[in-house]
């Protein structure tokens, strides 16, 4: 199949392209290349003749449509975003922007395309819409989100993804467009950006830094090993029904102390000279809206698709820290640009 991922040498959008590629797709990356974006995510492909990159914005109609009409694709798996909750507390406009007004976009060049097309081949489309849990807001102790939850963002980040979320939705109601939107819980693994929990904490405990823990550290998120994430990305892709919701997530809640505690454990394992890692943790101020638990009820996903999650949080965190062990090359240059210092503090009123 032709197909293209938008956000592609992102975090999660770089592990989609290489499975992609892995399973003998043919992949156009779409990326703006933002702080967030990075070709060197997509090292092992970038040589691959079934892999192309276009270095081009979501929002730019006419780049859409000439990228579109080119390559044909069979499927769009629509990643790119502005994807930091913290940043989107301090810079909302590029959350909107990117996440709402980029999302339209891209939904527009898509509905263009598909409307010239047969009608096997208009049937065969589809547009995969990526998003995330945060839409249905806080959990209090007990229950999970299901795909019927309510929305109920928190955040400028949360807010405008349950918009793209909303405006996907209505390109199937309405116009008939092949859309299936996807909502995850937290990812985590090789080629995330070190503003993160689990690669900030990462990294800091290595410098020797301390490590922040928001609030108490109580807050309860469900994670999930971002290859995991690209299969059933793939999958839902395949096989998932049109105009539906598929929650994402591997039954892996953790309190963010216990996340933080077991990162050091493994580090004081692998690196003992430094160790015991977490006389490093430090309670900060907490994030303002700060959502206090995510669940996924990932049923959907597993009895009609038949996904499983292969990582469950200690095999797949451990796999994590060796990777941040092993590819300084990777991550060292991206300390130039953010240090890790505190993001997401609203400044006093008066
Ligand atoms: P990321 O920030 O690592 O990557 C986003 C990518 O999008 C970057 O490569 C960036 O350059 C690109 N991008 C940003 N604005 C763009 C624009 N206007 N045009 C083209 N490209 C642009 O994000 P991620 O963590 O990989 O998340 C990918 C998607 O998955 C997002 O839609 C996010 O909302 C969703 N999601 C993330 C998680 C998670 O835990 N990280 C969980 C569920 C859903
Ligand atoms: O649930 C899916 C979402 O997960 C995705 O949609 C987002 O794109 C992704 O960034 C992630 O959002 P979170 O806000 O949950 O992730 P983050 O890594 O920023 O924070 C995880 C938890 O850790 C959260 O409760 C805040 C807390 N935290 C975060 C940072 C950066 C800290 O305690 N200290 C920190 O320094």
């Amino acid at each position: 199949m032709r197909i293209i991922v938008t956000g592609g040498a992102g975090f999660i959008g770089s592990a989609l392209v290489r499975h992609l590629i892995g399973t003998g797709h043919q992949v156009l990356t779409i990326d703006a290349l933002t702080y967030a974006g990075n070709r060197a995510s997509l090292r092992d492909v970038e040589a691959n003749p079934r892999h192309q990159f276009l270095h081009a914005d979501i929002s730019d109609r006419a780049a859409m449509d000439a990228a579109i009409a080119q390559f044909r694709p069979h499927r769009v798996m629509h990643l790119a975003a502005e994807s930091h909750v913290d940043r989107s507390i301090t810079r909302a406009a590029d959350f909107i922007q990117t996440n709402v007004v980029g999302t339209f976009t891209l939904l527009e060049a898509a509905r263009a395309f598909w409307s010239m097309l047969g009608a096997a081949e208009q049937a065969a489309f589809r547009f995969l819409h990526v998003s995330t849990d945060e839409v249905y807001g806080s959990l209090g102790e007990t229950g999970l989100f299901a795909e019927d939850t309510p929305y109920d963002p928190s955040s400028p980040y949360s807010a405008s993804k349950a918009a793209s979320d909303h405006l996907a939705k209505a390109w199937f109601r309405t116009y008939g467009l092949p859309v299936i939107v996807s909502n995850c819980s937290n990812n985590y693994g090789p080629y995330h950006f070190p503003e993160k929990l689990i690669p900030l904490t990462i990294l800091g405990a290595l410098s020797g830094r301390e490590l922040p823990l928001y609030g108490k550290g109580e807050n309860i998120r469900d994670w999930l090993y971002v290859d995991d994430h690209a299969r059933a990305l793939d999958l839902i892709a395949q096989a998932g029904r049109i105009g539906e919701t598929y929650n994402v997530g591997g039954r892996n809640e953790r309190r963010n102390i216990d996340v933080v505690r077991r990162i050091c454990a493994v580090l004081d394992e692998l690196v003992p000279a430094n160790a015991p890692h977490d006389r490093l943790i430090r309670f900060v101020s907490d994030r303002p809206g700060h959502d206090a638990r995510y669940a996924i009820d990932a049923t959907r996903l597993e009895t009609e698709l038949g996904w499983r999650a292969a990582e469950n949080f200690d095999t797949g965190i451990e796999k994590t820290v060796r990777w941040y062990l092993d590819n300084e090359w990777w991550w060292r240059p991206l300390r130039d640009s953010y240090d890790g210092r505190r993001l997401g503090l609203v400044a006093a009123a008066d």
